[in-house]
């Protein structure tokens, strides 16, 4: 089939190599030319394990090409993705001028039947607009059909999501969409969700906000367990075994980043407001995001009482592992306030440090873990990457001057640390010292 994918950030990188493994010819397209040039040699905007590969050996093949012409994309494209950003507005509602834009741009240049697809997270009756759009601009006397196909893969694991998801979701409203739409979707082994678009877009909002909520949730238990002395990890594990909750996105920690629950809580909240409904549950999800980094900072604060030329090594910056993605990671936060305080801050990533440069100020980036440690008064880990799961802590110990660990991730064993010789203090478990 030919396919075209519209904007080439995450979801579109991801959609575009798939399709292409999956032996479809598609043409990806982005306005940004720089952008189009280095993805037609192999050079990847964003790290994303697995990414690099698949678009190298698709290009190879003739399956995959990239363009900064969309009219060229539309065209092409029997069905046409649209994966352009939707980012917060200022009141945190969802910009939707890309959207738009490609929607007319789509009506403008469509010179046969198309089925326009949107990926990207919307507001429920994105559709309906999109079809409005498209009906009203356009040139050509075409028949179209509009789809709503949310994307549902992850940072980090994006290709393995894609290629293996748990559901597949396609909103229709014709016969003649929902065929091709399966027959697009028939290599993958998925179940898939037949319904209407309304329903789909809603599926999307719905299930970020309940994920970002069960990790407020056993954040908000975390906050008990410390009170009481009780460990988060052993009442999650307990908690998990129940098949109807399940052990996945129960990770206490410093909050939920990234470019995803952040925004798309905020945004579903709008939504609900809009339609006149108080979301007072999502509400109090968002409030406890934002008081986790807090509290971090807090404890980070009442342990060394007076931060000013204290050292502060930081180890993790992106919001997650596994991708350089600094959108809203909790990390910014935690680093602004320890310098307000006038610490002096050492950092290390192993693939966000690039990013960071341009966010983050007066912080000294270090090559490994090691660096950062060096002389620090406390170090602080933010993000749980393999790579400091296996660090020598001996090593460690001896490079810092106290040998002070914050854990906002909880990737190490309290009792093990307290054996290493370290003042260690994680989330929802009790300190050793
Ligand atoms: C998320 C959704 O999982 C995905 O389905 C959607 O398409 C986009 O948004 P992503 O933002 O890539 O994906 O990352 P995810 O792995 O879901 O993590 C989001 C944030 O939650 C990260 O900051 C992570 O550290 C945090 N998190 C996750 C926790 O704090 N605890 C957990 O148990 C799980």
């Amino acid at each position: 089939m030919n396919i075209s994918v519209i904007g080439t950030g995450y979801v579109g990188l991801g959609t575009a190599a798939v399709f292409s493994e999956l032996g479809n010819n598609v043409i990806g397209a982005d306005i940004d030319e720089t952008k189009i040039k280095n993805l037609n040699k192999g050079i990847m905007p964003i790290f994303e394990p697995g990414l690099k590969e698949l678009i190298e050996r698709n290009l190879k093949e003739k399956r995959l090409r990239f363009t900064h012409d969309n009219k060229e994309a539309i065209m092409h494209g029997d069905i046409i993705f649209i994966c352009v950003g939707t980012p917060p507005k200022e009141n945190w509602e969802t910009e939707m001028k890309h959207v738009e834009a490609v929607a007319k741009e789509i009506a403008e240049n469509m010179d046969s039947y198309k089925v326009i697809a949107h990926k990207s997270t919307v507001p429920v009756e994105t559709g309906e607009k999109v079809k409005d759009i498209i009906k009203s601009n356009l040139k050509n006397d075409v028949e179209f059909d509009v789809v709503s196909n949310p994307e549902f893969l992850r940072e980090g694991t994006a290709i393995s999501d894609t290629l293996n998801p748990d559901r597949i979701v396609i909103g229709i409203e014709s016969e003649r969409a929902a065929e091709m739409m399966k027959k697009l979707y028939n290599p993958i082994k998925a179940p898939i969700i037949m319904t209407d678009i309304k329903s789909a877009e809603l599926i999307k909002h719905a299930s970020n906000a309940f994920l970002a909520t069960k990790i407020s949730f056993i954040n908000a238990i975390s906050q008990i367990c410390e009170k009481t002395g009780a460990d988060v990890e052993k009442v999650a594990e307990g908690m998990g075994y129940d098949q109807r909750i399940g052990r996945r996105f129960l990770n206490a920690g410093i909050g939920y980043g990234g470019f995803c629950f952040p925004k798309d809580v905020q945004a579903f909240i709008k939504i609900a407001e809009k339609y006149g409904y108080d979301f007072q549950l999502l509400k109090a999800t968002n409030n406890i995001n934002e008081n986790q980094k807090k509290y971090f900072v807090e404890t980070i604060k009442n342990r060394l009482r007076d931060l000013k030329n204290k050292n502060i090594g930081i180890l993790g910056l992106a919001f997650k592992p596994d991708t350089d993605d600094m959108r809203l990671a909790p990390s910014i936060y935690i680093i602004d306030e320890l310098q307000k305080e006038g610490a002096k801050i050492k950092a290390y990533d192993p693939e966000a440090m690039e990013k960071a440069k341009s966010i983050l100020n007066g912080v000294e980036f270090c090559n490994n873990p090691y660096d950062a440690a060096k002389d620090a008064d406390a170090l602080l880990i933010l993000t749980e990457w393999n790579e400091f799961r296996e660090m020598d802590l001996a090593k460690i110990k001896s490079l810092m001057k106290k040998p002070l660990i914050f854990d906002g991730r909880n990737i190490y064993n309290p009792e093990s640390m307290k054996k290493e010789g370290f003042n260690y203090i994680s989330i929802g478990r009790k300190d050793v010292a």
